[in-house]
């Protein structure tokens, strides 16, 4: 049976003291979670092993990370390694965000490398994907996150694809306001579905969590995630807000 999962992305937000307090937070209202739901939290790097003690002990909340480097180690200036993010107990690493995409220029080629820099190291990876609006508007979303998905991750062995999360977020509803409708995003969660089915085979396909991300509210969260094929959700500015992101815990 595949995991819910809520993963909180702070992006570029709160200092060291304000990240604790709201670990703080949501401690103090997180409720009890059954092994197949997790939450994950993903702090900017500074924050990482502050955050990993407040969290240890915690198996419901693991902990995640914004990003990798691509190669294992070197003159990078800047820049951190997944053996870094694995010695700071990071479960979960975010690879192919719209906006490392779209301002750090990040393409398939890096990302598929990225991929494999975070499963060397034993680190999940979730992989995000999502169309532009006028691809959205054009009509041709489902081929456009369907190349997403295929060359940043069909590189993989099928035991290598088990230790992979998809998120499904639509660049047009990132931070916007506009949600996807729940209809849009089932559509597009059993269509990257049926694209890993292909190829890796239904169990697989079937096991794969599928998040959406993009405005995802505590208002929204419990039709979207009544969707057959969305498995919980990636969550950027509610996750800021400690009672935001709890109601989107209760939702899952
Ligand atoms: P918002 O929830 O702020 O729209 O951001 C979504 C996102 O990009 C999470 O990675």
């Amino acid at each position: 049976m595949r995991k819910k999962i809520v993963a909180g992305n702070w992006k570029m937000n709160l200092n060291l003291n304000e990240g604790a307090q709201l670990v703080n937070e949501i401690f103090k209202s997180l409720p009890a979670l059954n092994s197949h739901k997790q939450v994950v939290i993903a702090p900017p790097y500074l924050h990482l092993t502050q955050t990993a003690s407040q969290l240890a002990g915690m198996d419901d909340v693991s902990l995640g990370a914004q990003n990798c480097h691509h190669e294992a180690s070197g003159a990078y200036t800047g820049e951190v390694a997944a053996s870094m993010l694995k010695s700071a107990d990071v479960s979960y690493v975010i690879i192919g965000h719209s906006e490392r995409r779209e301002y750090f220029k990040e393409d398939d080629a890096m990302l598929a490398k990225k991929v494999n820099q975070a499963l060397i190291n034993e680190i999940q990876v979730i992989f995000c994907c999502g169309e532009p609006l006028e691809i959205r508007d054009a009509g041709t979303m489902n081929q456009y996150v369907e190349s997403q998905v295929k060359a940043g991750l069909f590189h993989l062995s099928a035991d290598q694809f088990k230790n992979i999360v998809i998120a499904y977020e639509p660049i047009w509803a990132i931070g916007t306001g506009r949600t996807a409708t729940s209809a849009q995003a089932q559509d597009m969660h059993a269509h990257i579905r049926s694209v890993v089915a292909a190829q890796y085979g239904a169990a697989i396909a079937d096991d794969t969590s599928i998040l959406y991300g993009g405005s995802c509210k505590p208002s929204n969260a419990v039709e979207l995630f009544a969707c057959p094929d969305v498995d919980g959700g990636l969550i950027g500015g509610a996750a800021l807000k400690a009672s935001d992101f709890i109601g989107i815990i209760q939702a899952m």
